[in-house]
C-alpha cells in the first residue's frame, strides 16, 4: 500500500513525542471525504497537543494539525467532487482524529466547509483556526449588541495568531483596539494592524476591587487567568468579552458585581465546537467583510513538517508572533 509523509504524535513510556514519518493511507483517517492536503498552519493548541503540554491528544499514534486546507481526490457522499478545493478545523481533528500535517487527510463529510471562491487554499491557512475564531468571537460579539460607540475595545495576547487577526478585523469593523501585548518591540507591528494603542501586560496592574472605572466597549481575551478578571472588572456597563484562549491561565476571579451591577457579558468561544451551521458562513464572511487586511503581514513564516518541533518549543515559550503556514503540497 502507498506510504505518505505525516507528522505523527506518539505516547511512549508515558512520554508524548512526534516526528514526521511514513503511514499507509488506511492510516490517515476515516470518514466519506479523502483529501490531497495543500497547506496546514500553527495553532497554540497544535504545540500543546504534539509536545503533550496540554492533554488534547486523545488516541496514540495520532497524525497532528487542527486545520488544513486541500483539494478532494475521493468522496463518498455526494455533496463533494474530485477537484473541489475544501477546509477542514476543529471537530476532532488532529485531537482524536487523524489532523492535517499529512500529504493526505481522510474526513467525516460533514466536517469539510467549501473554500471560499475568492480565497486561496493558502489564506485559508494563514487564516486557519485562528482567523474563524475571530470570525465566531466577531459573531457572539454581535449578536451581543457590541457597538464602537460604548468605547475602545481590548485584544490581549496581541502578538499571537488570534491577536493579529483580532485587531484586524474589529479595527475594519469600526472599532479603536487597544492592544495589550508582554512584546515592547513589537509595538509599531500591532499599530501597522490596526491598535490605536499598545499596553504592556507587564506593566498592568492586574489586581483590583470588584469593580473598577469603565473602560472598554468589550475584549477578545486570548490569555485568561489575572487578565480576565482585570477585564471583567474594568469593561462599561452591557459590554461583551470574548473568552478565547489560556495562554496566561485557565483559572480566573471574579464576583457577580460586573454582571449584576453593569450587565457584562462573558462569551465562551469555542471553535473546535462551532455548531456546524455557522462554519461556511463564517468562512464566507472571513472572504468578504470580515476579510483580513494585513494577511501578509501576519503570516511571518512558511515552515515545513520537518521545523514544526521548532515552531511549537517557540510558540510555548512566547516568542512567536503571528501566523505559521505549514506547506505540505503546494498546489501547482
Ligand atoms: N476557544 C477557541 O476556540 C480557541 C481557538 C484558537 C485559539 N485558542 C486559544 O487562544 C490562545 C491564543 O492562541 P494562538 O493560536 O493565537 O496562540 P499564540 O499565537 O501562541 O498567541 C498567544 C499569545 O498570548 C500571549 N502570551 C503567551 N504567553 C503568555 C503568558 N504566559 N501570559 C500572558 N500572555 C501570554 C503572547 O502575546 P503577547 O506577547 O503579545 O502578550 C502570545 O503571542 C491560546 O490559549 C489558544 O489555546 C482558543
Amino acid at each position: 500500500m502507498e506510504k505518505v509523509h505525516a507528522f505523527r504524535v506518539f505516547e511512549e513510556n508515558d512520554q508524548v513525542s512526534a516526528r514526521q514519518v511514513m503511514v499507509p493511507m488506511d492510516e490517515v483517517g476515516a470518514g466519506e471525504v479523502l483529501i490531497k492536503c495543500a497547506y496546514s498552519s500553527v495553532n497554540y493548541k497544535d504545540a500543546l497537543a504534539a509536545t503533550g503540554k496540554g492533554k488534547i491528544i486523545r488516541r496514540f499514534p495520532l497524525i497532528a494539525g487542527i486545520d488544513v486546507s486541500g483539494t478532494i481526490v475521493d468522496s463518498k457522499d455526494e455533496t463533494y467532487k474530485p477537484g473541489d478545493k475544501v477546509i477542514v478545523t476543529g471537530y476532532d481533528f488532529g485531537v482524536s482524529h487523524d489532523g492535517g500535517y499529512a500529504e493526505y487527510a481522510r474526513v467525516p463529510a460533514e466536517w469539510v466547509v467549501r473554500l471560499p471562491e475568492t480565497m486561496s487554499l493558502f489564506d485559508a491557512m494563514a487564516i486557519g483556526t485562528a482567523g474563524f475564531t475571530v470570525a465566531l468571537s466577531v459573531k457572539r460579539l454581535e449578536d451581543n449588541g457590541i457597538n464602537p460607540d460604548d468605547g475602545p475595545f481590548v485584544v490581549t495576547g496581541a502578538t499571537g495568531g488570534v491577536g493579529n487577526f483580532a485587531i484586524d478585523i474589529m479595527t475594519s469593523l469600526g472599532f479603536d483596539v487597544v492592544a495589550v501585548s508582554g512584546k515592547p518591540e513589537q509595538i509599531e507591528a500591532l499599530k501597522t494592524l490596526g491598535a490605536k494603542q499598545v499596553m504592556n501586560r507587564h506593566e498592568l496592574e492586574l489586581d483590583g476591587p470588584p469593580l473598577e472605572k469603565g473602560q472598554w466597549s468589550g475584549a477578545i481575551d486570548n490569555v485568561g487567568g489575572d487578565m480576565l478578571s482585570w477585564l471583567v472588572r474594568t469593561t462599561n456597563p452591557w459590554g461583551s468579552i470574548a473568552s478565547v484562549g489560556l495562554a496566561g491561565g485557565s483559572h480566573f476571579n471574579s464576583t457577580v458585581m460586573p454582571f449584576i451591577l453593569r450587565g457584562v457579558s462573558l462569551l465562551g468561544i469555542t471553535s473546535s465546537g462551532c455548531p456546524t451551521q455557522y462554519r461556511q458562513l463564517l468562512w464566507d464572511r472571513l472572504a468578504s467583510d470580515l476579510a483580513p487586511r494585513n494577511l501578509d503581514k501576519i503570516v511571518t513564516q512558511i515552515i515545513g513538517l520537518q521545523q514544526l518541533p521548532r515552531v511549537f518549543e517557540e510558540m510555548l515559550s512566547g516568542k512567536t508572533s503571528g501566523r505559521s503556514v505549514v506547506e505540505i503540497c503546494a498546489p501547482e
